[in-house]
């Protein structure tokens, strides 16, 4: 499974904020909101990336993110020139993608608990699978209806008539054929190839599986300024209760064997000294610990 990280558009809800830095790069809490979207792909075992994002921002990400090797990962670049479409995310990465499966996360959407996505990729087997969230506000988003057994029946992009509460987050794993269906789709009258678009073909074919995220699951949306910040404040409320960190990719590649424990120490002195390097210190130590007592 190959993963697509979103990381363009236009940021334009969020200015001024984004006129120098575009949003996924804005903090959340006390890290870049890029690391929320890849820490949770690198939880559910993906380690190949291809990040998308504009030509000016670019730059930007690969300074944060690098090649992806010093966390274990491999992480390609490719420039939107301009914000198209999500779905035409597939068409950039055609050649990322090659004959494998791919998962596109968008580069604001966070989530946290669970091993819902972890489970899907494992099991995925072909098709589309997507998810299904439920939300006060439905018109804001992506929609799936439900029958009475539980079977997706449709989907619309930003209904004013809601046909239910399930929102689709912005993750969706999909089988190589995405490519094809992506080529064969026309914009949308607001100019777009869209998401929902490829996932409305994927429910026509009887080849889209909808799981729906139970309510300990947290999906945040970061994408307006009210909604970043209820973002931080959501991390940094678990932060604290837990002693945890959500959205650490350093920790993540640890814990699914891209990273031995020496290459997370060696990584972890390097770090300026902040509260970041002593969580990861103290993972280490922690994991020294268990590795002594084994
Ligand atoms: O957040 C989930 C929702 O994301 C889904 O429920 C909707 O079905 C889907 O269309 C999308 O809706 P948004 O209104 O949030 O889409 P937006 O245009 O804001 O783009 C989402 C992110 O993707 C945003 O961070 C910018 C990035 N993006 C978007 C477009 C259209 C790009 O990088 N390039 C693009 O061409």
């Amino acid at each position: 499974m190959k993963g697509i990280i979103l990381a363009g558009g236009a940021g334009s809800r969020l200015f001024p904020l984004t006129l120098v830095a575009s949003k996924q790069l804005q903090p959340v809490y006390d890290k870049p909101m890029v690391y929320y979207p890849l820490t949770t792909l690198v939880e559910g075992g993906i380690r190949e990336f291809c990040l998308i994002s504009t030509p000016h921002d670019l730059p930007r990400f690969r300074q944060l993110l690098g090649d992806g090797s010093a966390w274990g990962l491999r992480i390609d670049y490719r420039e939107q020139s301009k914000p198209s479409g999500i779905a035409e995310a597939f068409l950039i990465a055609e050649s990322f993608i090659g004959k494998d499966p791919v998962t596109l996360i968008l580069g604001d959407n966070i989530f946290y608990g669970g091993d819902s996505f972890h489970k899907a990729f494992a099991d995925f087997q072909g098709g589309a699978t997507i998810f299904g969230y439920h939300v006060n506000d439905p018109e804001r988003y992506g929609v799936v209806e439900f029958d009475a057994k539980g079977q997706a029946i449709s989907i619309e992009e930003k209904p004013a008539q809601p046909r239910s509460n399930y929102a689709v987050p912005g993750l969706y794993i999909f089988d190589n054929e995405v490519v094809a269906v992506t080529k064969a789709l026309k914009p949308s009258p607001r100019g777009e190839l869209e998401i929902t678009d490829v996932n409305v073909d994927y429910l026509r074919r009887g080849r889209l599986r909808v799981h729906r995220l139970n309510r300990g699951f947290a999906w945040l949306d970061a994408g307006t300024s009210s909604s970043l910040h209820e973002a931080s404040a959501y991390v940094q409320t678990i932060e604290k209760r837990q002693g945890v960190k959500v959205g650490c990719p350093e920790e993540a590649a640890f814990r699914q064997g891209f990273l031995s424990r020496e290459q997370l120490e060696a990584l972890t002195v390097n770090l300026p000294r902040c509260e970041y390097r002593t969580y990861l210190e103290n993972v280490v130590a922690e994991a020294n610990r268990l590795a002594q007592e084994s």
